[in-house]
């Protein structure tokens, strides 16, 4: 009956229970249904909604995996979730969505590690998306989104709401789960995030070297983490970044330099609280010298007399074993023994005589002189 359904708004009401199932293929594009009271499953007649760009259940009830068939939506552009009762891994089938520009699972109880393959989200690289006017979608949105601005992304501290102009941010946002194991090294390729928040999960790990690769980004949120290593220097190449947040983990070394960091350090004092290795300015925690701990030192120290111990236990045993030698030989080599004593005999003599000879020749110039 509904077949030709493109929008369907239900946001911000108090509808309750599952969605309805419904037999027949939908042409639907926006799905909008967040601030509900919405609860069951994933709700598997998504499944038959193939043309879905903008969906939107957040702040809902919704429970269970996200199915792995959510990777056949593949015009998927808007997927914000946020704020259910979501849990399990993050189908790995989610990064055969091209055209994602926007992804909130946050506040869910999404566990396992954020899938490695993540670069394959190819929409997320593009700076610019295509131009409006060929794409049927970017006609709806500026439809839907004219008459209010529906679109709302976190990102800075704040709830930003945008309208049309959705087109032209890219986000990620995963926090307040309980993701675990490393940020995949792919995330550096998306450099047209301009919000990355993965705070408020276990991820482990070091921060990615090539982070300066994500040149759009204008806000990171890493915070509440268990990251570990340094903070890369590349973060310094960031140039639209005006909001950083690292507080919370592991994080050890120096704090790169660079008047952006500084600026941000400025703005909020906070972003490096609770990590105890990290030292330098702008914190009034010195490094030492080497930049490493004070242990490190002591083991260094400890590695050099090491070698120096043994080369003397090695002089004095040695000495010890060649003093047997010669003892040993003395006592059972009769005729060694003969020659030895006798030749220490005549040296006795010879030193006796040169002494005496010695002796009288001095006495015998002081009493001349
Ligand atoms: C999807 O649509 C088909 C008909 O096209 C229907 O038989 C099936 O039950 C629907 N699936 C769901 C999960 O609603
Ligand atoms: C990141 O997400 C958390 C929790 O969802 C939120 O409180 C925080 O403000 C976000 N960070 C930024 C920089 O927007
Ligand atoms: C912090 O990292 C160090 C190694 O860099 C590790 O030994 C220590 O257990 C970590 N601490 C926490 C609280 O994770
Ligand atoms: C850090 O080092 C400077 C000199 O290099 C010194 O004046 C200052 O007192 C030190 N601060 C701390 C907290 O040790």
């Amino acid at each position: 009956m509904f077949w030709n359904l493109v929008v369907l708004d239900l946001s911000d009401n108090l509808f309750m229970g599952g969605l309805p199932r419904c037999s027949q293929k939908l042409n639907l594009v926006f799905l909008i249904l967040n601030h509900n009271k919405f609860s069951g499953k994933f709700p598997s007649s998504l499944k038959n909604y193939s043309s879905l760009a903008f969906m939107d259940l957040s702040v809902n009830s919704f429970y269970g995996t996200l199915p792995s068939w959510i990777g056949d939506l593949v015009y998927l552009r808007f997927l914000q979730l946020s704020h259910n009762f979501l849990c399990g891994d993050i189908p790995v089938t989610i990064t055969n969505l091209k055209r994602l520009r926007q992804l909130s699972l946050a506040g869910n109880s999404i566990s396992g590690v954020i899938p490695f393959s993540l670069s394959n989200l190819t929409a997320m690289t593009q700076k610019h998306p295509k131009k409006p006017g060929v794409d049927m979608f970017v006609w709806y949105t500026n439809r839907v989104g004219k008459f209010r601005e529906v679109w709302s992304i976190v990102m800075k501290r704040q709830e930003l709401k945008y309208g049309a102009r959705i087109f032209d941010v890219v986000s990620m946002d995963l926090s307040l789960n309980n993701l675990t194991g490393e940020i995949p090294y792919g995330i550096t390729s998306l450099n047209g995030l301009l919000n990355l928040n993965f705070s408020w999960n276990q991820l482990s790990g070091k921060i990615p070297d090539r982070i300066g690769a994500m040149e759009s980004l204008e806000s990171l949120d890493l915070s509440r983490n268990n990251l570990s290593g340094e903070i890369p220097t590349s973060l310094t190449d960031l140039t639209y970044l005006s909001s950083l947040d690292l507080s919370y983990n592991n994080l050890t070394g120096r704090i790169p330099p660079g008047r952006q960091l500084d600026t941000l350090y400025l703005e909020n004092q906070s972003i490096y609280t609770g990590n105890i290795g990290l030292c330098g300015p702008p914190l009034e925690r010195n490094c030492s010298r080497n930049n490493a701990p004070e242990h490190d030192n002591q083991q260094k120290i400890e590695k050099i007399s090491e070698p120096v111990l043994f080369f003397y236990f090695g002089l004095g045993s040695g000495f010890v074993a060649g003093l047997w030698v010669v003892f040993c030989t003395l006592l059972f080599k009769k005729a060694w023994r003969l020659a030895y004593f006798r030749l220490f005999d005549k040296l006795y003599d010879k030193a006796y005589v040169f002494l005496v000879v010695t002796w009288v020749r001095i006495n015998h110039k002081e009493t001349t002189t």
